[in-house]
């Protein structure tokens, strides 16, 4: 059983992906899933694959409120394996999962990253791949999916790219970019807006409302997974400046570069 958290789409497609070798089940982590305050599941299959981004060199803070709260029966029964996709690397993001799943008396085994095109746009110094570059890491991915869809039910040393400096970035900058980094409140449609709906339609928080002309309003529960900038066919969603000059990327629909 794969449980998905992805805001952008790299993430699904890499659950896809490895379930169709694994022949897992696929649950997506929606709205209803992670705004619950009881959530529950079961679980299917030999193990459980937790599958979601790295934000800031650390789990996403709404997939560790998932784990740290959801009824997920046969869960101590299982291994559970990490795969989480990253643009360049993850710290120490490793331990962090491992100490969630520890922490609900689970096992956890196996560790893996799959580097994909990068989402992050919302702080300055930050912005999305070159089409170049996105285009090469899409074409490793079936590759890199195949290799972990092979060792995932061995044990061994975490497969994943930790980066420089991973304690610092996973042990100060996290914390921190959690406080301070990741709120909607600067989020605004720009004039550009069309009223399509995407950003709505994409948001896994169901977060974003139409106010009476169609455009969308953000609520407080933001996952801050950048699904509604990225996905936006217009560039009409802005985080307050910090990404006028920013370009987008979405799985599937045409990197665009401002
Ligand atoms: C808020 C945020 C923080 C991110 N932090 C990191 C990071 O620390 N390291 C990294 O390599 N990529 C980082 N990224 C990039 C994503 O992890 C990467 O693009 C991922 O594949 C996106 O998955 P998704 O499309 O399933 O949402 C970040 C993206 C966002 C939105």
């Amino acid at each position: 059983m794969i449980i998905v958290f992805s805001g952008c789409g790299n993430t699904a497609a890499v659950a896809a992906r490895l379930a169709q070798i694994t022949g897992d089940s696929v649950v997506r982590l929606d709205a209803s899933l992670l705004r619950s305050e009881a959530p529950r599941l079961a679980v299917a299959g030999p193990r459980v694959v937790w599958a979601f981004p790295t934000y800031s060199w650390g789990v996403p803070p709404v997939v560790r409120r998932f784990i740290a709260r959801v009824e997920l029966s046969g869960a101590a029964d299982v291994p559970h394996v990490m795969v989480t996709t990253c643009g360049d690397d993850i710290g120490e993001c490793a331990a962090m999962w491992r100490r969630d799943i520890r922490a609900r008396g689970w096992q956890a085994r196996r560790v893996f990253s799959v580097q994909m095109p990068n989402t992050y746009t919302t702080m300055s110094g930050f912005d999305v791949d070159a089409p170049a570059v996105a285009d090469e890491k899409l074409a490793a991915m079936p590759a890199r999916v195949a290799g972990v869809a092979a060792r995932i039910d061995e044990d061994g040393p975490d497969d994943v790219v930790r980066g420089s400096w991973p304690r610092l970035k996973t042990r100060v900058v996290y914390p921190w970019f959690v406080r301070m980094e990741m709120s909607p409140r600067p989020f605004r449609h720009t004039h550009d807006c069309i009223a399509c709906g995407k950003c709505m339609k994409a948001c896994p928080m169901a977060n974003i409302e139409p106010d009476e002309d169609g455009h969308p309003v953000w609520g407080d529960a933001c996952a801050f997974c950048l699904g509604c900038y990225n996905v936006c066919p217009v560039h009409a969603v802005a985080y307050g400046r910090k990404t006028a000059r920013k370009g987008q990327y979405y799985y599937g629909l045409p990197s665009r570069c401002r």
